[in-house]
């Protein structure tokens, strides 16, 4: 057996999104590698999250989560980045609760409010400084052309650091064809 199917073959598989696959190394690193049935999409993802993670502005990267290393398989990167624990993982529900009781506290007001999911999350752990955080995500997803809706409002797309700070971890997925025209 090849020494890659080796590591996949031991390793914990600690994510799956619609295009990749992604496992555990150690305690501190990932793996993420295109799913098998998806290699019509010769690997855009992890091609696009490599760009992105190379091209970055510097006043932008504390927003990404850290890419390691990567090597090609077939002429598609794989990409072993610092592994991180998800919002998800953490406090979904907390998230949805809080959110529904923001809005509906908002609409009681006549101020009709709609807090993106990242929003909430600031709150619930007193972080300060959203409007400027958000504002530098927009900024990062018109540069590389990355979905707003999936940055601000998917929990799973991003990880905890240990001081509490969040950063994303999925920047391989391109705005939709449907975002595009709502612009
Ligand atoms: N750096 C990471 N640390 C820990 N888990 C991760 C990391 N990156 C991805 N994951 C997990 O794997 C899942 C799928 O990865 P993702 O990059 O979102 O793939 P896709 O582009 O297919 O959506 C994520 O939702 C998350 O649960
Ligand atoms: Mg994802």
């Amino acid at each position: 057996m090849k020494l890659f199917d080796k590591i996949i073959k031991h390793s914990e598989r600690v994510g799956r999104g619609a295009e990749r696959e992604v496992y555990a190394l150690s305690d501190d690193y990932v793996l993420k590698i295109v799913k098998q049935r998806r290699v019509d999409l010769q690997g855009d993802q992890n091609k696009l999250e490599l760009k992105v993670h190379q091209e970055c502005p510097d006043h932008l990267r504390y927003l990404l989560c850290p890419i390691t290393a990567h090597f090609y398989r077939n002429q598609i990167p794989m990409i072993i980045m610092e592994r991180r624990p998800c919002l998800t993982d953490l406090d979904k529900r907390e998230l949805r609760k809080t959110k529904n009781r923001l809005q509906s506290e908002s609409r009681r007001v006549g101020e009709n409010k709609d807090f993106d999911l990242l929003e909430v999350y600031f709150q619930i752990n007193g972080l300060t400084g959203y409007k400027e955080f958000k504002q530098d995500v927009i900024q990062l997803c018109e540069m590389f052309t990355l979905s707003v809706r999936e940055c601000l409002n998917v929990a799973n797309n991003w990880g905890v650091k240990p001081d509490g700070r969040i950063q994303y971890i999925d920047y391989g997925g391109k705005e939709s064809w449907k975002e595009r025209e709502r612009k």
